[in-house]
């Protein structure tokens, strides 16, 4: 395993274990429900929007490892980004963690570290739930979204 791959499973433990902008919003302009029904797990996204500018974004639910670390690292990178930004990085993320060689010159910053759920189709879903639910919550959709 290289230094960088080192570095990244690293970050991938860090944000699981300490997870970041964990907790919920109070008076939220948006928040959805994001639910897997594969495995259960369930996670609510709360957002504050300012001038089109997400300003605070917070989750909370409980998951397993990759998707706290993704939807802690979710919330770090989404944090100043304009709305419009959202689902062209959410497609290059898409990309990235599905394989798929389409080409994109967003920088994902730390998102670039889930790069290894390639190699795990079954955790797609664990990677992209957080994603899903920040979608749905800008979108206002009051069901809960599922990955399915
Ligand atoms: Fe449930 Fe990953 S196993 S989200």
């Amino acid at each position: 395993m290289s230094d960088l791959e080192d570095l990244y499973q690293e970050l991938i433990l860090d944000h699981s274990r300490h997870p970041r902008n964990f907790g919920h919003i109070e008076k939220p302009t948006c928040e959805a429900q994001g639910y897997n029904p594969l495995c259960g797990d369930k996670i609510n996204l709360s957002i504050k929007i300012q001038d089109g500018v997400i300003n605070d974004v917070k989750f909370e639910g409980s998951g397993c490892a990759i998707s706290t670390a993704a939807a802690s690292m979710l919330t770090e990178e989404m944090k100043g980004k304009k709305i419009n930004e959202v689902d062209p990085i959410f497609q290059a993320f898409h990309s990235l963690v599905t394989g798929s060689d389409k080409k994109t010159d967003i920088d994902l910053g730390k998102l670039a570290s889930m790069e290894g759920v390639k190699e795990f189709p079954m955790r797609v879903k664990c990677a992209t739930l957080s994603w899903h639910t920040l979608k749905a919550a800008l979108e206002k959709k009051e069901e809960i979204v599922s990955t399915e």
